[in-house]
């Protein structure tokens, strides 16, 4: 059988909605497994910092009865002149599944073409698929259901961003991405994600304006200002992004029960303020609980 990736959201489409639900049955019986990944062995290659995903990766395998495996990419032989594609083939002898976190999508691309095993992103520019996994999880176990619920994105329309459209679409989550002008989502994925949100009888938006958009919300989510790898200066960003912070007034607008997301690490007085990250609608330790159990349901569909 033909090896398989998650490198995008897409690449496990039809399987998504089952993955969320495998993860919440997976949650239920945490330190009930009975080592179905025994005698398999996850390379975590990373070349930015992590805390979540690198260590939810490791816990997620271990408690499945594998492995796992960090090297810092800098000190690899591949940072220092071996190619991308001899380095894939060598892993893919060694090891399982390569779970990899790269600053540039093509260099991941490379990655999924060479390697002969599973490559999981552990975020890429363009994408962040098992962060959006985890808050799919998040989001039916604090909801219950996606349709007619709607999520308002603020902030950079980013690579978490990204894989939110996609997996909202999927979800049948109607999903607005409220971005300055000039920091949009990726074009393509927005329109990719409309047309399966089309399909699905859901509404992907774009719009400028938070207060117009938060009207009526289920769900408010935001990310950093400036991910890893953007050189934008922090003032620009204050001025560029500040109308789009979630604050109390904001969240005043939405709905009673409205939900606040973070896919962490947060900055308390830029993209959220204290008080809602630490007020009673958060849900962010919980979303962030939910990538030990989204990625176990990963690592079990793609490396079983
Ligand atoms: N949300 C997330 O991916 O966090 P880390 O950068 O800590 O892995
Ligand atoms: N958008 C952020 C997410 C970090 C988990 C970044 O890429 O830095």
């Amino acid at each position: 059988m033909a090896k398989r990736d998650l490198i995008s959201v897409l690449d496990m489409k039809d399987e998504w909605p089952d993955l969320v639900d495998l993860a919440i049955e997976l949650k239920k019986e945490r330190g009930n497994h009975n080592a179905p990944l025994k005698g398999k062995t996850l390379i975590m290659m990373f070349e930015k910092p992590s805390t979540r995903t690198r260590i939810s990766f490791d816990v997620a395998i271990t408690e499945l009865g594998g492995h796992a495996l960090y090297i810092d990419v800098s000190k690899m032989q591949m940072g220092h002149g071996e190619t991308v594609e001899d380095t894939a083939k060598v892993m893919s002898r060694f090891v399982h599944g390569i779970m990899y976190r790269a600053y540039d999508y093509k260099m991941m691309d490379k990655i999924g073409e060479y390697a002969t095993i599973p490559v999981i992103s552990g975020l890429d520019n363009l994408e962040h698929p098992c962060q959006a996994l985890a808050d799919m999880v998040t989001i039916k176990e604090k909801k219950g259901s996606f349709r007619g619920k709607k999520l308002v994105y603020l902030g950079d329309g980013n690579n978490v961003c990204n894989s939110l459209l996609y997996s909202s679409a999927i979800m049948g989550l109607d999903m607005i991405a409220c971005c300055p002008a000039t920091r949009m989502p990726n074009a393509e994925i927005m329109l990719g994600a409309a047309r399966i949100a089309d399909a699905n009888g859901s509404k992907i938006i774009a719009s400028h304006d938070p207060m117009e958009a938060c009207k009526d919300a289920d769900i408010l989510y935001t990310d950093t200002w400036i991910s890893m790898g953007d050189d934008t200066p922090e003032d620009k960003a204050v001025k560029l992004f500040k109308m789009y912070q979630i604050n109390s007034e904001l969240l005043e607008i939405a709905k009673k029960d409205c939900i606040v997301m973070h896919c962490l690490p947060a900055h308390r007085g830029h993209e959220i303020t204290a008080e809602v990250m630490d007020g009673p609608q958060s849900v962010v330790f919980d979303q962030a609980e939910n990538r030990l159990h989204a990625q176990k349901a990963v690592l079990y569909a793609l490396l079983k």
